[in-house]
């Protein structure tokens, strides 16, 4: 199907053109990567969960449209581009800054926030940086995952991305095959890179119960 003919249809009816199990999917490795391996691991966390999974998407464009059929957690999106909205799914799409998401969405809202393709696309800075961190942070769940990517280049990311991760969130391996450690780097013209990051649980009731006699003992 031409992709003029996509793009009409899609103008016409965006409903009717999922039911045609249309997309604008871009091929890339770094793509592949992302829609295949790291949504099928979302996906066995989510099948694993006890209760339904939230996953909020941050900057969405229609490349990303047909996301919320490879994912089984409800999906939402956000994007600082009023024109973005229509890539979203209705009743769960917000336009505003990924920077002040916390004051729309609350905190320990979603599971999984997947904040791929901001550095360098409109997070420019590293105190923009860290204050997406903080948001995504706010957002999720305790124990709740981070996945960020971003090109590894001067030109996108001007400063250095890790140790500024680490400050805000625990890492992990994801046991995706080929993945050996929390970054994973796909050597492709991009120098895409995704990191894998997790929310600290909060510390258990007994846990904290403990530590409050023991302070009050002394
Ligand atoms: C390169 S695209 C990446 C889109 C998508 N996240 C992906 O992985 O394909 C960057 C998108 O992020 C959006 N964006 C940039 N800065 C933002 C911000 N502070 N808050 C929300 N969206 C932002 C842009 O409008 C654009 O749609």
């Amino acid at each position: 199907m031409s992709y003029f003919f996509k793009r009409a249809l899609f103008k016409l009816s965006p409903r009717a053109a999922e039911r045609l199990n249309i997309d604008f999917r871009l091929r890339a490795p770094n793509r592949d990567f992302l829609e295949e391996s790291v949504f099928g691991y979302l996906n066995e966390l989510a099948a694993d969960a006890a209760e339904d999974s939230k996953t909020l998407f941050v900057g969405i464009d229609k490349h990303n449209w047909h996301y919320p059929r490879l994912l089984n957690s409800q999906f939402h999106s956000l994007d600082i581009e009023a024109r973005k909205a229509v890539y979203g799914q209705p009743g769960r799409h917000w336009t505003g800054s990924a920077t002040q998401m916390a004051d729309y969405y609350g905190q320990g809202a979603f599971d999984v926030v997947v904040a791929n393709g901001l550095l360098g696309f409109g997070v420019n800075t590293e105190p923009d940086f860290r204050r997406l961190l903080e948001q995504c942070k706010e957002v999720l769940k305790p124990g709740g995952v981070l996945v960020l990517g971003y090109n590894d280049r001067p030109d996108r990311a001007p400063f250095s991305v890790l140790p500024v991760v680490h400050e805000f969130f625990e890492s992990f391996a994801p046991p995706i095959p080929g993945v050996d450690g929390h970054v994973h780097r796909i050597d492709d013209g991009f120098q895409h890179v995704f990191v894998f990051l997790r929310k600290a649980k909060a510390p258990d009731q007994t846990f904290r119960a403990e530590l409050e006699s023991v302070a009050s003992a002394q």
